[in-house]
């Protein structure tokens, strides 16, 4: 969908959008289009009991007069709490309602609201947001028209009275939401497409906004002793790389040390040799949602100049069964130069952590790391599909990061890490094994396993399972993919990691 700003207008086709706040009369250009209706719009509004409650939407028949095919009014609610994260999220109700009515062409005019705490050029700013992110379409591989066209938003026109100051508030986010995208992309590709040779090509791209982007070969993970990640990678025809991303974005004079992101790249996880149940299986192409919300962020942080030192690893690996694969039992030593017996090759996100959470930390000894992984199907058990389970080491980091998860609407649940969980991964024959003894908190024991590769490094791990793929249209996300953490990520970096 293509968004542009312009100042207010009739437009000659499509749906004309305005906006209205909870019982407090119609808006001026809602009352001048009005006046052009000769009143039918009020009295549609009267008719349908439409009050402006934020979400709430009346759809007129344009009258003649109008060039327009249709009328829209929107609530947004009380205008007091009409801030960035409202308008976001009314952008995407509106896109969503636009395209259920079949119109392809909108403009949507904002009025300047006195009592919200946005100018209205940010409220133009936050709405395009929002519209863009639900607008999102994995459509590469639909090469057919379907029989009934359904026509699809193509434009979307946000007038209001300084275009050029919209435009500019909404670059930095315009940024985001291309992270936000790639991200969707990654993870939406399957798995004969997007195999951890060719992610690593993809992380390349970000060479073009100014990332350093290296590659680490199988020979050079195995000069580094990464026997972890290896053994994960053995049962695969598919090659693993790691990739190390650096986006440099803080001014001399600024502190050096980067922030650090890691994220679980399986391109696809069979199980290994404790081989899964067929059905849904295919959903573990999105298994390296990790890596892909990484990969987003850093060209978030990049397309938006971030003024951050921050760092990206990803490692890549395809879990499959084989004559090569590893088997229950073994044990392998990680870079570190811990032990760990695999009792359960299923259990093979966090032998892929071990190592590119250590070679994170003992390369950049970055101010925190946050790594991001499609983990445990324990934690959609705990928290469904609306919250990620957040697990740190940090309170300080923490706090950051819930903060930052309420501001932008991907939400964390903090989960325990007592010293306690850690005994249950101790191992009779080696330092540890790759799963708990019990069969409860399969998520801590995860989390517990991780914290073993960070030492004392401020550390935040994020289960994604639950959040990553979207069964259902959301309010920011069609179906599929979600980025869920692109955003999170950033708004974390810009509020406390930032030079001013
Ligand atoms: N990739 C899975 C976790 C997962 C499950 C992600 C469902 C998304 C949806 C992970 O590698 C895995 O298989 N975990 C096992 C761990 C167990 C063997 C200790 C699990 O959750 O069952
Ligand atoms: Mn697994
Ligand atoms: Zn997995």
């Amino acid at each position: 969908m293509n968004i542009t700003f312009s100042k207010p207008s009739y437009p000659s086709t499509g749906g004309l959008i305005a906006l209205t706040a909870e019982s407090s009369g119609l808006m001026p250009s809602a009352a001048k289009l009005d006046r052009k209706m000769r009143g039918s719009l009020k009295r549609a509004m009267n008719a349908e009991g439409f009050t402006g409650k934020r979400g709430q939407f009346l759809v007129v028949l344009a009258p003649t007069g109008l060039r327009a095919d249709r009328v829209v009014l929107v609530g947004i609610g009380k205008a007091e709490t009409f801030d960035s994260s409202a308008a976001e999220k009314l952008g995407g109700r509106v896109v969503g309602q636009l395209k259920s009515m079949g119109v392809s062409h909108a403009a949507l005019i904002t009025d300047p609201i006195s009592a919200s705490p946005l100018e209205t050029s940010s409220i133009a700013a936050h709405l395009a947001c929002g519209a863009s992110l639900r607008s999102y379409l994995f459509g590469r591989y639909k090469t057919k028209r379907p029989k009934v066209p359904k026509i699809r938003l193509r434009k979307l026109t946000i007038m209001t009275s300084n275009p050029s100051k919209a435009r500019s508030e909404y670059r930095p986010l315009a940024g985001i939401v291309k992270g936000v995208f790639f991200t969707r992309d990654l993870v939406s590709e399957p798995a004969n497409v997007l195999f951890p040779v060719e992610l690593a090509e993809r992380a390349k791209t970000l060479k073009d906004d100014g990332v350093k982007v290296e590659v680490l070969t199988a020979t050079k993970m195995r000069e580094l002793g990464m026997g972890a990640l290896l053994g994960v990678a053995q049962g695969s025809a598919r090659e693993p790389r790691m990739v190390v991303m650096q986006w440099n974005g803080a001014p001399d004079q600024a502190d050096q040390t980067p922030v650090a992101f890691v994220g679980k790249g399986v391109t696809f996880d069979t199980g290994g040799i404790s081989i899964k149940p067929s059905s849904g299986m295919e959903d573990m192409k999105w298994d390296m949602g990790g890596a892909g919300v990484v990969i987003g962020l850093m060209r978030a942080l990049a397309q938006r100049k971030a003024k951050t030192n921050s760092v990206g690893v990803v490692g890549l690996v395809e879990n499959m069964p084989s004559g090569s694969a590893q088997r229950p039992g073994d044990i392998v030593t990680s870079m570190s130069g811990q032990t760990i017996e695999v009792l359960n090759t299923d259990a093979e996100g966090r032998l892929v952590l071990a190592d590119a959470l250590w070679y994170t930390h003992n390369r950049f000894k970055p101010r925190f790391i946050v790594d991001l992984a499609t983990l445990t199907g324990a934690i959609i058990v705990s928290l469904g599909t609306e919250r990620a389970g957040l697990f740190c080491n940090n309170k300080e980091l923490s706090q950051q990061l819930m903060a930052a998860g309420d501001t932008v609407g991907e939400k964390l649940w903090p989960m325990p890490i007592d010293d306690a969980y850690d005994t249950d991964i101790d191992c009779d024959i080696a330092d540890m094994k790759n799963i708990g003894s019990g069969r409860g908190a399969g998520s801590v024991t995860a989390a517990k396993f991780l914290q073993r590769f960070v030492n004392r490094t401020p550390w935040a791990h994020l289960d994604i399972a639950g959040v990553t793929w979207s069964k259902k249209e959301l309010t920011l996300v069609p179906k599929g993919g979600t980025g869920f953490g692109v955003r999170l990520l950033d708004r974390l970096v810009a509020e406390n990691y930032e030079t001013p």
